[in-house]
């Protein structure tokens, strides 16, 4: 691999509006220098995140021509000067935060989120550090792998590392998107009983399928903390990972068990919402921000995944040329699980 071949690119470009455009674009194959990987990627996965910053609703707006997307799987062409992690061949996947390898993150964490701060995985070719990457779980294609590292890791977060969940525990999954559905499936092969939510009947018969114990159309059932409570013998659940924002955080307060855990995540109806302190002093509640989480965490979920034989739930996949067809999938809310595109 020279420095003079070329590859193809997608990078955002401001609007008059505040949006911005995604465009496909030609650009040299970078080199790796001392302590990067040359990745060769091939398949990459999209976040809401990912539809809030094409539309210029992140609150940290991307800078001009930065190559979108935090998750990306392909194989190791060419390790750099001094690359001990990772070989030739090696099949990888890339840490959502670059620099946040274990523990608690430092203050410098958030601006090495890919496709947020700097360039992300939707480029054929990328240089990272290679302490930002980790293997592929064992027998995963690119696609599956494509789909962890912000979804997976941040619902692996949310119920094991903060929330500690147990067998038998109840937890409570909203909607049918990517976060839940891996939460649905990381809780049910844990010996937990998830409770999916839906607007649609259609999900929820396949989330069923999938392993959850009991489902609940939000769209009809608008105060559906009851259900929730008569789905549980009115014990309530000991987690909630907590995506939809100020609409739903009400409700899911009042899903908690004594003694349970709101893993603060998302707002896809709004961030924000308040946290009534008394009433969780008073029912000895747990309340954690999550955002996403270490290297260390991907690990993890990585030796979880391969114990369980877990696969995710690919929604669709679309190749390069159509990348914002699944943009627009993704925000109009059909799809069940993850979006995948393919380089
Ligand atoms: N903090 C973090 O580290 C982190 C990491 C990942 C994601 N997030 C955030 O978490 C949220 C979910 O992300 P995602 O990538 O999983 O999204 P996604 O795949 O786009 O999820 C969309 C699905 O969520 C459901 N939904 C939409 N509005 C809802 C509402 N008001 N109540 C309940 N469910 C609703 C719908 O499911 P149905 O069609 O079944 O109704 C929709 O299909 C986003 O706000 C995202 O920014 C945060």
């Amino acid at each position: 691999m020279t420095s003079a071949e070329r590859q193809r690119r997608c990078t955002l470009t401001r609007q008059p509006d505040g949006s911005y455009r995604l465009a496909i674009e030609q650009a040299p194959v970078p080199t790796p220098a001392s302590g990067e990987v040359l990745v060769r990627v091939r398949a990459a996965s999209l976040n809401r995140r990912d539809v809030y910053v094409l539309k210029g609703q992140y609150p940290m707006p991307p800078r001009e021509a930065l190559v979108p997307l935090s998750d990306g799987a392909g194989e190791v062409v060419s390790p750099g000067a001094g690359v001990t992690r990772f070989k030739t061949g090696d099949r990888v996947a890339a840490a959502f935060f670059q620099r946040w390898l274990s523990g608690r993150p430092d203050a410098q964490a958030p601006s090495s989120a890919l496709g947020g701060q700097i360039d992300g995985m939707l480029s054929e070719y990328v240089c990272l550090s290679e302490e930002g990457l980790v293997k592929v779980p064992e027998g995963y294609s690119y696609e599956e792998a494509a789909t962890l590292p912000c979804a997976a890791v941040t619902a692996w977060n949310g119920l094991f590392t903060r929330g500690r969940m147990q067998p038998g525990d109840n937890v409570l999954l909203l909607g049918t998107g990517g976060v839940s559905i891996f939460g649905l499936q990381l809780a049910a092969a844990a010996g937990a009983h998830p409770i999916v939510t839906s607007s649609n009947d259609e999900k929820l018969a396949r989330v069923r399928k999938l392993g959850a114990s009991a489902t609940i159309n939000y769209a009809r059932t608008p105060e559906w903390s009851g259900e929730v409570r008569a789905a549980t013998g009115g014990m309530g659940v000991h987690h909630v990972l907590e995506v939809g924002g100020v609409g739903t955080l009400p409700q899911s307060l009042a899903s908690l068990a004594p003694g349970g855990h709101i893993a603060l995540i998302g707002g896809l109806s709004g961030f924000g919402g308040d946290i009534p302190a008394a009433a969780l002093l008073h029912s000895n509640i747990t309340a954690s921000g999550i955002y996403v989480g270490s290297r260390e965490s991907f690990e993890a979920l990585n030796a979880f995944i391969g114990q369980h034989a877990l696969r995710p739930v690919i929604d669709r996949a679309y190749p390069l040329e159509d990348a914002l067809d699944a943009y627009r999938r993704m925000e109009s809310g059909q799809h069940l699980g993850k979006i995948v595109i393919t380089l």
